[in-house]
């Protein structure tokens, strides 16, 4: 490795790796892709850079495509046969749109020609980066939906929601009755057929019924069956939910919608596991396991006397309650990955990637319908932007506003996961590396002139571009 100028701060993490035989200190590099948490690891040549793979693994792989010792489609394939998945951005000194084709097609993300702007390689790289990290974590998310739990639809990676995963798996080998609470679009029905999918009960009938569908008689009959001319149209007889799920489990979903008198049959029907069809004398004995859920606020509804109190005890004896989708922010990139990916698919188009910045805004935003909102977008920036970047500008007008850093903190983003200590020094290191940043190009690097424009002395203003990685040179 030709340098290693800084020593490694502590929280690096993620790692760039530099191949150029251009830049042997790798200066640019540093200076365009340095921070607190990325080390930027430099060397100057493909044999080099490929012995550095299995060491330094990098998040992301910047390399020259005119390395003495290797041509570039060669180094690609390399790259990609040594470290599949990892993104590798290209630079060539005489860029060509030929050369940008090829390179593409070789497997890399992007292609950029000499003289490097710092901005824009800072970009790209940023942009790779959050690009592999968020298919790495949809990865993970996919394995251990899959491995772990058993799942394989509901995807998750927020300690939340792992909650919710060790309750269904507690309670599923049960009988117990079990009632899922949450807002809408929360995913209360995923987890209501996720249950029968891993007690004794698998592989006989999960039978569902949506009792907000139905006016008051039809639902009687929908659950309890009725028999011929019961009511008028009942033309013959039928069975209900009950009989059909016997032996196996019944989802009674929207379940805070039913009215009072329905809420008293169930109640009846749930203790003794007994009940007669409508119009039917007869009584019928059942085993059914009941998964009920709604999004309805039962506690005001018991208060309001929309809901009975003793079918509410009867119910919650084994409650699950999904948190909304803005109080898990570490879903909302692994789900909007997952939902592009899957409308892609379905529609035959090329996936869409958000910028950071619409990530950012996807992110803020409130999500009152939850992930059923956010996979109905999803579909829609496929179609509206199939095989390119997803803008902020392509966002609707509640997402972009939702967005707008909040005036009480000046405009800076208060990313709210991180602990205080780290986010003053984080925003203090961006405003200062902005600012001097700022100052050096009006000054065109002249040092003097800088340190007399910011108010410090010429050591003071060295110190700091040291620290921060910045160099009078570049901007000469
Ligand atoms: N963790 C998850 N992983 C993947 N997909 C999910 C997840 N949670 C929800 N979804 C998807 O979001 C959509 C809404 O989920 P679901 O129908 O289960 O919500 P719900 O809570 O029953 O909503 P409602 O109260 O409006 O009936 C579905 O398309 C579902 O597949
Ligand atoms: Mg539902």
């Amino acid at each position: 490795m030709a340098s290693l100028p800084r020593p490694s701060p502590p929280r690096a993490r993620e790692h760039v790796l530099v191949i150029d035989p251009v830049d042997p200190t790798g200066r640019a590099y540093h200076f365009a892709l340095g921070g607190d948490d990325r080390m930027v690891h430099v060397c100057t040549s493909a044999q080099e850079g490929l012995a550095l793979l299995g060491e330094v693994r990098p998040d992301v792989v910047v390399a020259a495509l005119d390395t003495a010792d290797l041509p570039g489609h060669r180094l690609l394939e390399a790259l990609r046969h040594r470290a599949p998945g990892v993104p590798v951005l290209t630079v060539a000194t005489h860029p060509t749109v030929e050369g940008a084709v090829q390179a593409l097609r070789a497997g890399a993300v992007d292609y950029l020609g000499r003289p490097l702007s710092p901005g824009l390689l800072s970009e790209k790289v940023v942009r790779a980066l959050g690009t592999a990290r968020a298919s790495r974590q949809l990865a993970q998310a996919q394995k251990e939906a899959g491995d772990k739990w058993g799942f394989t639809q509901l995807l998750s990676l927020s300690p939340r929601m792992i909650g919710v995963f060790d309750a269904i798996r507690a309670v599923a080998g049960t009988d117990a009755t079990v009632l899922v609470r949450g807002e809408t679009g929360t995913g209360k029905e995923l987890v209501a057929r996720a249950i029968p999918d891993r007690s004794r009960r698998r592989g006989r009938n999960l039978v569902s019924v949506n009792c907000g569908a139905f006016t008051e008689t039809l639902l009687e009959s929908e659950l309890f069956g009725h028999e011929k001319g019961s009511f008028p149209g009942a033309v013959g007889r039928r069975a209900g939910v009950f009989e059909m799920a016997d032996g196996g489990s019944l989802f009674l979903d929207e379940l805070g919608e039913t009215s009072l008198s329905v809420q008293v049959n169930l109640l009846r029907v749930l203790e003794e596991m007994r009940f007669r069809r409508v119009g039917g004398t007869d009584p019928i004995d059942v085993d059914v396991r009941i998964i009920a859920a709604t999004n309805v606020d039962l506690e005001n509804a018991l208060h309001d006397g929309r809901f009975r109190q003793d079918l509410f005890y009867r119910l919650n004896v084994y409650p699950i309650t999904l948190p909304p989708l803005r109080e898990r922010p570490e879903d909302i990139p692994i789900l909007t990955r997952h939902f592009l990916m899957d409308a892609a698919k379905e529609y035959e188009l090329d996936p869409a990637t958000p910028t950071p910045e619409a990530m950012e805004l996807i992110l803020r935003y409130r999500w009152p319908g939850n992930v059923r909102q956010l996979r109905a977008l999803c579909e829609r920036w496929v179609i509206q932007c199939a095989g390119r970047e997803l803008r902020a500008e392509d966002l609707p007008g509640e997402l972009r506003q939702g967005g707008k850093p909040d005036e009480a903190t000046g405009g800076i983003f208060i990313d709210d996961s991180v602990p205080l200590p780290q986010l003053t020094e984080r925003v203090l290191h961006q405003v200062e590396r902005a600012y001097l940043h700022k100052q050096l190009l009006r000054h065109k690097g002249h040092l003097i002139q800088t340190a007399a424009a910011c108010g410090v002395t010429r050591r003071t203003l060295f110190n700091r571009m040291k620290a921060l990685g910045l160099d009078a040179a570049d901007y000469k």
